[in-house]
């Protein structure tokens, strides 16, 4: 029996996917717990990319069971979507896919008023992937939701209408001119919904603990990042669920004793896309640089993703706040090249010099204090061993453990599956 989690700890887009899917053949079982199609969770195998949005990453391996959770929110329009390009993959999709009833359900108009209350803010919207999230998560604690379990209720329709009518005067509310078609975006909503009957519906609270007392194994897969959590993250500019590993207890009905292994997953650099502080961000030729090398342009609204250097002072936060056993560390040989890499271990705050997260770590607020490090040339992606890297990536990656406190077990040198190093 053996309930493990894997965590972003940055600000999303660490990876996840590829290494779930990695993880995956140790598994009987990988359960999304929380965010929803704001994710694009990358994979990358036999020459193919494959993004996915709502559904775990362990959907391409023949013997794993995949659970959407019930700390997840579904748009079945998006969801259907992502069902179709999987098919074209012969992906037995019906008999290894199983959802939440609890999980709640992202109506149309829950992605308007994402928009309308997005544009209300002006230069302070959250830069939201627009996906309805916000609103959905809460309607949710608001007391207001629909849950995947209602569809199978006969008066699942008038549910929607009673939501949806409230949602409209609340987009009036917002007083921005939003353009849409709302009888257009309902039918593409009720198509979809018809064919999310089609999956199997489960209490998912139930399914997990009958599989850890029949002694299978779970990996819990989290989607954003540790500084997207709602709680822990640079409130205002983060996600609307818990992304750390608490979520994976309430997102899945799975007792915190029955957690064992937290792998914490982060970039070699930093990245975030959309608003909020960034205290490593690089606005100049060295960030372009790491965006060019590493391609980073989000995997669901294309955006460019602001790059800096390696914070610990993040890192050593979302660590302590997941209880991380083990990290993985991406991207590495995105930094080949450089003559010198900066890591940011301390802030200089009020003066003083601390190391751990303040409360307040707007760019006036904060100044990182960097450790130079000496960069390597060597292309890392065709590496197939620890032994084989170059001192200076060595001693990146040493220095990381020593400051942090946590081995570094899993070190991705490209996209691809087989771009693994085990340490
Ligand atoms: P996720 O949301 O955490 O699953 O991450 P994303 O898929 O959004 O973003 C990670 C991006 O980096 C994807 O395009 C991956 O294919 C790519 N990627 C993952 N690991 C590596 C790596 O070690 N090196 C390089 N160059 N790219 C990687
Ligand atoms: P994965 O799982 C990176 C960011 C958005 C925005 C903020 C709130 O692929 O790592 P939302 O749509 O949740 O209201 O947006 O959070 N964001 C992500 N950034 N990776 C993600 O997911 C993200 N999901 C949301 O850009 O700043
Ligand atoms: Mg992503």
């Amino acid at each position: 029996m053996t309930v493990d989690l894997l965590l972003g700890l940055q600000w999303g887009d660490e990876g996840k996917g590829k290494i779930v899917d990695v993880l995956t053949s140790k598994y009987d079982i990988i359960a999304r717990f929380q965010g929803g199609p704001n994710a694009g969770h990358t994979l990358e195998f036999d020459g193919i990319k494959h993004v996915l949005r709502t559904i775990p990453s362990g959907i391409f391996h023949k013997n794993s069971i995949n659970i959407i959770g019930n700390g997840v929110v579904i748009d079945p329009v998006v969801f259907i979507k992502e069902i179709a390009d999987l098919e074209k993959f012969n992906i037995d999709i019906y008999s290894r896919l199983l959802i939440s009833r609890k999980a709640h359900l992202i109506l149309p108009t829950h992605r308007l008023l994402d928009a309308a209350s997005e544009a209300s803010k002006g230069k302070a919207k959250i830069g939201s992937t627009l996906k309805g999230i916000g609103p959905t998560y809460m309607d949710k604690t608001g007391r207001n939701g629909l849950r995947v379990g209602d569809i199978e209720l006969a008066d699942f329709k008038e549910r929607y209408t009673a939501l949806a009518e409230k949602h409209k005067s609340m987009i009036t509310f917002h007083d921005v001119d939003l353009q849409y078609n709302l009888a257009e975006l309902e039918e593409e909503f009720f198509t979809a919904i018809e064919q999310l009957k089609k999956l199997t519906f489960i209490d998912s609270e139930e399914y997990i603990n009958n599989a850890i007392k029949d002694g299978k194994s779970i990996l819990a897969e989290g989607a954003q990042g540790s500084m997207l959590d709602i709680d822990f993250g640079t409130y205002p500019f983060v996600t609307s669920s818990n992304t750390t590993a608490a979520g994976a207890c309430t997102g899945l009905g799975v007792p915190p004793n029955k957690v064992q292994k937290v792998f914490g997953i982060f970039k070699a650099y930093t990245t975030r896309v959309g608003s909020g502080p960034f205290p490593t961000e690089l606005n100049d030729e060295t960030g372009a640089k790491m965006a060019s090398i590493g391609k980073e342009f989000g995997s669901v609204t294309g955006r460019a993703r602001r790059c800096g250097w390696l914070d610990l002072v993040v890192l050593k936060y979302a660590v302590q706040v997941n209880g991380v056993t083990e990290l993985y560390m991406m991207k590495g040989d995105v930094l080949s090249g450089f003559e010198t890499l900066q890591i940011c271990t301390a802030y200089e705050y009020q003066g003083k010099v601390i190391k751990h997260l303040p409360y307040n770590i707007e760019p006036e607020n904060v100044t990182p204090v960097f450790v130079e490090k000496k960069g390597w040339k060597a292309d890392l992606t065709q590496m197939t061993e620890y032994d084989q890297f170059p001192a200076e990536f060595k001693e990146y990656i040493e220095f990381i453990e020593s400051e942090v406190g946590v081995p570094i077990k899993i070190i991705s040198v490209g996209p691809d599956r087989k771009q693994t190093i085990l340490k």
